[in-house]
């Protein structure tokens, strides 16, 4: 179901269009918020997901900017999520078992966007997720959350909608670290935005003592451009990276959507 109220002026395409300009990313302090009667475009979006029998439907507002659409990477995340069984075998599968559980599975999502990732994970998966993003950005989480309640709520699962501006150690303090996954899709993409994610990501991983030793970040991330091996190379000298999931190339994109597991150092997985 796609229902459009104003057509936007621009096409948008999220596989290419963050390779236009650095300049045009809201993140960066929400310089494109749109002054007020400018007509906003509404999508709806609807994502099946078979392993509960069920659909999440999903709003999207394009001319507000990249945090209110929906990206390649996120469809991916929640095709895995929608199709993992704790008997397989696959890496991505094994990566979310591996996950040390003391129910209910507390799952943290950043950059969350739309929130089409951590709400569908807290369908399928029954678990308590919290999607968080920039603050200009959660009217439209929080629309998202309350619009899925009825489908989350008889599998057992909660969405909180929260700030966490990567890198703001305020924020960071107030979401705390007691979360058994971290998850994110589509979050390596400006560079200046490198060192508050790594930054993030060390806090959450790394901080907080005893009992971190397993914690994961699971990121899906469709490559754009060659500086993003900036951020990885980066990411490596903290953490342990490795490949759990890689889509082939589509008609979009050369280069398919990845998986990655983040972990400390010296994890061990089973
Ligand atoms: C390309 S979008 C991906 C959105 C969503 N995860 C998805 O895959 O559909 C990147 C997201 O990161 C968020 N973001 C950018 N800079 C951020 C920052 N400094 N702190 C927190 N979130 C940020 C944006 O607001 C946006 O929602």
């Amino acid at each position: 179901m796609t229902t459009v109220v104003y057509s936007s002026d621009e096409e948008i395409n999220p596989v290419t269009m963050l390779q236009l300009d650095g300049n045009d990313d809201d993140a960066k302090e929400n310089n494109d918020k749109k002054p007020e009667l400018v007509p906003t475009s509404v999508q709806h979006q609807t994502y099946r997901l078979n392993s509960i029998n069920s659909t999440v439907v999903i709003r999207q507002l394009p001319s507000q900017g990249l945090s209110f659409q929906l990206w390649p990477a996120a469809t991916t995340f929640v095709k895995l999520l929608d199709s993992y069984q704790p008997s397989n075998t696959d890496s991505f599968s094994a990566a979310v078992t591996n996950v040390k559980i003391r129910p209910p599975l507390r799952i943290l999502e950043l950059g969350s966007g739309t929130g089409v990732v951590g709400i569908a994970a807290s369908a399928i998966l029954g678990a308590d997720v919290t999607v968080t993003d920039l603050p200009h950005v959660l009217p439209n989480l929080v629309f998202n959350a309350d619009a899925n309640s009825s489908v989350v709520a008889p599998r057992g699962g909660q969405v909180h909608v929260a700030a966490l501006s990567w890198g703001k150690l305020e924020e960071m303090e107030t979401i705390g670290r007691d979360y058994d996954l971290i998850i994110g899709s589509d979050v390596v993409y400006h560079d200046h935005l490198y060192d508050p994610l790594i930054q993030t990501l060390k806090y959450l991983l790394l901080g907080g003592g005893d009992g971190n030793g397993e914690k994961v970040f699971l990121m899906a991330h469709l490559r754009r451009w060659k500086k993003e091996s900036g951020f990885f190379k980066k990411a490596k000298k903290h953490f342990k990276v490795e490949l759990v999931h890689e889509d082939g190339p589509s008609d979009a994109s050369r280069t398919g959507v990845v998986v990655y597991r983040f972990a400390r150092k010296d994890a061990v997985f089973r």
